[in-house]
């Protein structure tokens, strides 16, 4: 005849090693344990068949603690149950250690473009936008491009109709905020660019520009040169000299090409120079005359300056990049570089 203490004691060692057994067991171990404690051949099970065996007063007891036993191994055992419902399916092994995720950056274009705008902001400029498909009149025409001008030679367009190209540059937005608002006017415009060229190291179908605009009463060539010089020795570092050379723009007058000394060889000439000891970085000019017109801004109070940079170009010279295609070909050994 069992001893009523004697199974009072058995349930209490039960419980403490169920309790300690599940702490210790990962999720996959915990599935056996509920059948093994609460099961038709667990101890628990076998004490609760023997209730009948014994005399009334004991029966009562016994039968009240065993009860007991039993709700609290079922509370353990289903609320973690509950909690993670799908280990039955799963049964994640929680030691291992965590598959790490990589992490993405932005495309060195990108990188390029935020770095200008952020240094431009800082002057005062404001970021524009104007579409990519856009039409001959703001491509060309308000840009004092002629018809049949040979000027429109210069960048080989993408016609999409009669009407509608795929924009060669960023300088149509100047004309569109100028249409927008009046003056002073101190935007900077980047974004994608589009030209039918040959395709090589050195161009491509698909470019990015960013543009510049400044018009106020009072604007000068001086103040041109001083934001690109400014510019160029924030983006380039403050060793840089920078140099104007006249150039023709339709849309600027007077205009120029800038160059910055060779990063390379600082001006003594070198092979990334082409042994010229400068770089081209950049076209510029005072806006023209007949801009302002076609915006119907008075060519006599206000005057202005305007810029436009290739950003592959100046990602190029800064990073020692020889071939503009990189850029495109998503190859994630040479994006992670940046
Ligand atoms: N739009 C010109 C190009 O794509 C670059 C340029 C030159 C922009 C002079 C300007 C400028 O704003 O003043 O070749």
């Amino acid at each position: 005849m069992p001893n009523a203490e004697d199974i009072a004691s058995e349930l209490r060692d039960l419980e403490a090693l169920a309790q300690r057994e599940w702490s210790g067991a990962n999720p996959a171990e915990r599935l056996g344990l509920k059948s093994r404690y609460l099961g038709k051949k667990s101890p628990l099970n076998a004490i609760l068949r023997g209730l009948k065996d014994l005399p009334d007063a004991e029966r009562r007891t016994i039968g009240g603690l065993a009860n007991e036993t039993r709700d609290r191994l079922t509370a353990l055992f289903e609320a973690a149950e509950s909690s993670r419902a799908s280990v039955a399916a799963t049964p994640y092994d929680y030691t291992l250690p965590g598959r790490p995720h990589p992490r993405g950056h932005g495309h060195i274009l990108s990188q390029t473009m935020d770095e200008v705008i952020a240094i431009f902001y800082g002057m005062g400029f404001e970021v524009a936008e104007g579409p990519e498909i856009e039409t001959d009149y703001y491509n060309f025409a308000a840009l004092n491009f002629p018809p049949d001008h040979p000027a429109r030679d210069m960048q080989d367009t993408f016609f999409l109709n009669d009407e509608h190209l795929l924009r060669t540059h960023t300088s149509p937005v100047q004309i569109r905020v100028m249409e927008s608002q009046r003056p002073p006017v101190r935007i900077l415009a980047p974004g994608r660019v589009y030209r039918n060229e040959a395709i090589n190291a050195r161009s491509y179908c698909v470019f990015h520009q960013v543009e510049g605009l400044y018009v106020d009463s009072d604007v000068s060539f001086a103040d041109l040169k001083g934001v690109l010089v400014a510019f160029a020795s924030e983006y380039f570092g403050p060793l840089v000299t920078l140099r104007f050379r006249p150039s023709f723009f339709p849309f600027t007058e007077p205009s120029t090409e800038v160059d910055i000394s060779c990063l390379l060889c600082r001006g003594r000439g070198c092979s990334l120079c082409k042994h010229e000891g400068w770089l081209e970085i950049l076209g510029a000019g005072m806006v023209h005359p007949a801009v302002f017109a076609a915006v119907d801004y008075d060519v006599n109070v206000f005057s202005g300056y305007a810029f436009g940079m290739g950003i592959e170009r100046i990602a190029m010279l800064k990073h020692g990049i020889d071939d503009i295609r990189l850029f495109y070909e998503n190859d994630l050994r040479f994006l992670r570089q940046f």
